[in-house]
C-alpha cells in the first residue's frame, strides 16, 4: 500500500494540471487513469485530434478556393485519408507524451487502470489499495445517448468514431448543431461530404449570442451545409453500410427519414462516474447527475472533492484546468479561485467563433442598461488581404459605467483574440481603456480596439 497527499481520478486536463500543480506546491501527488495514455479525452479523442483534422481540412480549403487568387497556380491537393489519420494520431501522441514527461518531471506517480473509491481516504485500482489525505475526482465526461439511436462508432458515431472512420463517407447527418456538431460538420463538408445537421431548437449553438448564432449559420450555409432546424430526431438505424436516421418537425408533427453514410450523434455530454463507487459512498449528486460541490470542490464526503466535467458549469477543458489549480491550491492551504464570469468559448470552425462573458440578451433579461460597440472585419486590412473580411467583433459595456460585460466575436483568429477582453474583465477594465490601448498594425487585433472605440466616439474604419 502506498500513501499520499493527494490522489487524482482521471488524467485529462482537469487531473493532469491539478496533479501538476499539487507537485510543485510540495504535495505528494498520484493520478490513476486508465487509458494507455494520459491527456483524456481532449488530448485524445476530442480537443487536440479535432483542431488536427480542423487544420489539415481548412489547408485544403485554402488550395482549393484561395491559392489560385493569391497566385499560387497548380494541381489541388487530393486527399489521402490514411495520411490525415497518421498525422491526427502523431499530434495526439506528442501532446500525450509530453503530459508524461510532465508527470516524471515532477515526480508524479501514474497509477495505470480505473479507480473505485472504497472508503473516504482509499482509492482501489486492480488489487491494490492506496491511501490519500485527499481524493480528487476528475473523471470527465462521456457522450450522452440518444434514445432510438444505436451508436456502433462506424457507422453511428459519436465524436470518438467521427475522428477514426474508415473512410470519407459521402453523405453524413449530423444530429445536434452544437460544439461538436459544427466543428466535425466543418471537418467532412471540407473534405467534400454531404453534410446535413438536424437541430432540435430552431438557432444552432444554444447559448451564444443570437447575432452569432445567426451570421455563423449563414457563413456555414455559405460553405455548403444543410440544416433541417426545429426538428427532434427520434431514431437511426443501421442497415448494411447505410443508416436511417428518422426525425419529426416540432412545427407540425410531419416525420420524415433521411439516408446517410454516417451519422454523428452530437446531443451533448454527461458526466462520467461508472465504477467509481460513488453511491455506495452516498457522494451526492446533482438533478443532472453531477457530483454536487460546495464553492471549493469539496464533496458532502469529507476529504473526497471533484473538479472539471463531473461537476456543474462548463464542460470545457479549460475550466477544468483552472479548477484542477485552484484545487491544488486549496489543497496546499493556499487561496485557489477560479472567475467563472470571465471564462471564455470558442469553436473551431472557419471562421472560429469566441465569446465571454454575458450575451444580448442575458443583459436584457438581467433589465441591464448597455451598449454595443461593433465592428466588421471588412474594415481591418489584414482580414481582406487573408480573405477573412466575414465576420465582427462585438463589445458589450456597461452604459453609465462603461464596464465591458461580454464579448463576441466571429471571425478570423476569434478564439485568440478574445483573450485580450478577458483579461480586460479580469481587471474590471472599461471599453475606453481598451480603445485607448495601442494596437499594431496590421493585426486582427485591431477590430477588437475598434469595436472598443465603437462603445465610445466611435470606431475609425467603419
Ligand atoms: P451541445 O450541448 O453543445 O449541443 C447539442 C445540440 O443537440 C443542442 O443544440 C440540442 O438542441 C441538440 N439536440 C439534442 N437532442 C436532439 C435531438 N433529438 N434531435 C436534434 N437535435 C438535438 O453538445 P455537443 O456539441 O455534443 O458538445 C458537448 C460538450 O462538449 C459541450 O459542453 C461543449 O461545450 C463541449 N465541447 C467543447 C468544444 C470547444 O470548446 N471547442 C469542442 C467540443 C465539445
Amino acid at each position: 500500500m502506498s500513501t499520499y497527499d493527494v490522489i487524482i481520478i482521471g488524467a485529462g486536463p482537469g487531473g493532469y494540471v491539478c496533479a501538476i500543480r499539487c507537485a510543485q506546491l510540495g504535495l505528494k501527488t498520484a493520478v490513476v487513469e486508465g487509458r494507455a495514455t494520459l491527456g483524456g479525452t481532449c488530448l485524445n479523442v476530442g480537443c487536440i485530434p479535432s483542431k488536427a483534422m480542423l487544420h489539415a481540412t481548412h489547408m485544403l480549403h485554402e488550395a482549393e478556393h484561395n491559392f489560385a487568387t493569391m497566385g499560387l497556380k497548380g494541381k489541388s491537393p487530393s486527399v489521402d485519408w490514411k495520411q490525415m489519420l497518421t498525422y491526427k494520431q502523431d499530434t495526439i501522441d506528442t501532446n500525450t507524451k509530453g503530459i508524461e514527461f510532465l508527470f516524471k518531471k515532477n515526480k508524479i506517480d501514474w497509477i495505470k487502470g480505473w479507480a473505485t473509491i472504497p472508503a473516504a481516504g482509499q482509492v482501489k485500482v486492480g488489487e491494490d489499495l492506496h491511501e490519500a489525505k485527499h481524493i480528487v475526482i476528475a473523471s470527465g465526461s462521456e457522450s450522452a445517448s440518444l434514445p432510438g439511436v444505436e451508436v456502433d462508432e462506424k457507422v453511428i458515431v459519436t465524436s470518438t468514431g467521427a475522428l477514426e472512420l474508415g473512410s470519407v463517407p459521402k453523405t453524413m447527418v449530423v444530429i445536434g448543431a452544437g460544439v461538436i456538431g459544427l466543428e466535425l460538420g466543418s471537418v467532412y463538408k471540407r473534405l467534400g461530404t454531404e453534410v446535413t445537421v438536424i437541430e432540435y431548437l430552431d438557432a444552432i449553438t444554444p447559448g451564444m449570442d443570437a447575432e452569432v448564432q445567426k451570421t455563423f449559420k449563414r457563413m456555414l450555409e455559405k460553405q455548403g451545409l444543410k440544416f433541417i432546424m426545429g426538428a427532434a430526431v427520434q431514431s437511426a438505424t443501421v442497415k448494411g453500410k447505410k443508416a436511417t436516421v428518422n426525425y419529426k418537425l416540432r412545427k407540425d408533427d410531419s416525420e420524415a427519414t433521411m439516408d446517410a453514410d454516417a451519422v454523428l450523434v452530437a446531443t451533448g455530454r454527461k458526466p462520467y462516474v461508472d465504477g467509481l463507487g460513488l453511491d455506495a459512498l452516498g457522494v451526492e449528486r446533482t438533478k443532472r447527475g453531477q457530483i454536487a460541490t460546495n464553492g471549493h470542490y469539496a464533496t458532502n464526503i469529507n476529504r473526497i472533492y471533484a473538479i472539471g466535467d463531473v461537476i456543474d458549469g462548463p464542460m470545457l477543458a479549460h475550466k477544468a484546468e483552472d479548477e484542477g489549480m485552484a484545487m491544488a491550491e486549496l489543497l496546499a492551504g493556499k487561496a485557489g479561485h477560479v472567475n467563472y464570469g470571465v471564462i471564455p468559448g470558442v469553436i473551431y470552425t472557419h471562421p472560429e467563433v469566441a465569446n465571454v462573458g454575458k450575451t444580448e440578451e442575458q443583459l436584457k433579461e438581467e433589465g441591464r442598461a448597455y451598449k454595443v460597440g461593433k465592428f466588421s472585419f471588412m474594415g481591418n486590412a489584414r482580414a481582406k488581404a487573408n480573405f477573412s473580411g466575414d465576420g465582427f467583433v462585438k463589445i458589450l459595456a456597461d452604459k453609465a459605467t462603461d464596464r465591458i460585460l461580454g464579448a463576441h466575436i466571429i471571425g478570423p483568429m476569434a478564439g485568440d483574440l478574445i483573450h485580450e477582453i478577458c483579461v480586460a474583465m479580469e481587471f474590471g477594465a472599461a471599453a475606453e481603456d481598451l480603445a485607448r490601448t495601442c494596437h499594431a498594425h496590421p493585426t486582427y487585433s485591431e477590430a477588437v480596439r475598434e469595436a472598443a472605440l465603437a462603445c465610445g466616439d466611435g470606431a475609425i474604419h467603419s
